[in-house]
């Protein structure tokens, strides 16, 4: 019998170690319990609303530049109550219709309780389907959110990205003034392109895209190491937050899009670098319109401390007005106009300093 001498077995098990981990995607069963895949039915389901919307929109963009009132279209992602809908009543009280809509994605199976007759959110609740982490059904969540708005209403010219943590840090007339008229609100605008004779040019989409992260190669990787070739090379592959506020022209980008998306929605092997959402739509806009980017978002986040992901939680006892002057200073444009994340409980004194300190610019 032939028997293999110990070193040999190390040495050949040394060698196959590489050829483990360059196959192990393939063989082995993933690290976590993956999340149920986008079943087929929801991807047609989707798949007719994003078509619906761009060939709706590519007959009505002209009209929309035509029309006095630009709208900001607030797209909130929700997988529990809005806990903050008094505070974003208040937000919005007052203010005409013609300058904004509403629309709220929200998990179904979350039992997500609505808010009543009355308030600005009822009957704002779209065709929502099932959201999880470490899955692209974010992305999907957020991309039915674009396409419903699109169609909606061809005075949508700006979408911003809210979540149920999220919280206004200025009046509503601050941050419309900021996003259509303000011809300094952003810093990183080149001067020439931004304003003359004191009216705005150019509109960009708000969104990060960042090509430095220390996990960037890991989350690129996380699908398998060639997953995303070729239509993403690693050099093209960006991260950045969810909560973005894109213009009009990039909202049509993102639902026009196939060709990235099919990427994008393959489950990842690690559920700890899985985040779809923070590199699809960075991704896909620097590809598409690098120079239509600012590269950085309107809703604050407070990293410190970082916890399996998630950016520091604000408790009730740290809500105060000197919270929310902090919270408001940017590097890169007058002002954050939105901030996160903010406990449930935070709602009574953020309605104690509202009209003192928030809703006062
Ligand atoms: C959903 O919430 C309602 C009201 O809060 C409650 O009555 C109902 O039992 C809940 N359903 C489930 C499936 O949790
Ligand atoms: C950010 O969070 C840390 C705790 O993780 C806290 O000490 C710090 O004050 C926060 N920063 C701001 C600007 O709120
Ligand atoms: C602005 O930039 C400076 C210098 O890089 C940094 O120390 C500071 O923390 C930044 N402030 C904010 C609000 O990001
Ligand atoms: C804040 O202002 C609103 C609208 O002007 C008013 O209805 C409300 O009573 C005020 N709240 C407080 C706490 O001052």
């Amino acid at each position: 019998m032939y028997r293999a001498s110990p070193f040999l077995i190390s040495v050949s098990l040394l060698l196959s170690l590489p050829l483990l981990f360059l196959l192990a995607p393939r063989i082995l069963p993933p690290l976590f319990p993956l999340p149920d895949p986008i079943s087929p039915a929801d991807e047609l389901d989707d798949l007719s609303l994003l078509r619906r919307a761009s060939s709706a929109s590519s007959s009505l963009t002209r009209l929309s530049s035509s029309s006095s009132h630009h709208k900001i279209a607030f797209l909130f992602l929700t997988n529990s109550d809005l806990h903050f809908s008094p505070l974003w009543h208040r937000f919005f009280h007052n203010r005409p219709r013609s300058l904004f809509n509403l629309y709220i994605h929200a998990d179904p199976s979350a039992n997500v309780s609505l808010p009543p007759p009355g308030s600005v959110f009822h009957g704002r609740l779209i065709p929502s389907k099932r959201t999880s982490r470490a899955s692209p059904t974010l992305i999907s969540a957020t991309r039915r959110l674009l396409a419903t708005a699109l169609l909606d209403d061809p005075a949508n010219a700006y979408f911003a990205v809210l979540s149920q943590y999220c919280v206004p840090l200025h009046s509503f007339d601050y941050v419309y003034r900021s996003l259509f008229v303000s011809p300094t609100f952003d810093r990183s605008a080149p001067a020439a392109e931004s304003a003359q004779h004191g009216v705005r040019l150019s509109y960009r989409s708000f969104i990060e895209a960042l090509d430095k992260s220390p996990s960037l190669w890991k989350r690129y990787t996380a699908r398998g190491r060639y997953a995303m070739l070729p239509e993403v090379p690693f050099e093209k592959f960006r991260v950045g937050s969810q909560f973005f506020t894109l213009t009009r022209r990039h909202a049509l980008v993102v639902i026009r899009d196939r060709s990235l998306w099919k990427k994008f929605k393959l489950p990842c092997y690690r559920e700890d670098s899985c985040y779809p959402e923070e590199h699809y739509f960075p991704t896909l806009l620097s590809m598409e319109d690098p120079r239509g980017l600012t590269r950085y978002t309107l809703t604050a986040v407070n990293w410190t401390g970082t916890v399996n992901g998630h950016p520091h939680t604000y408790g009730p006892r740290e809500v105060s007005p000197e919270l929310i002057q902090r919270l408001r200073a940017s590097n890169h444009s007058e002002s954050y106009l939105f901030a996160r994340k903010f406990s449930p409980d935070c709602l009574e004194p953020l309605m104690k300093i509202a009209n003192k300190s928030i809703f006062r610019d």
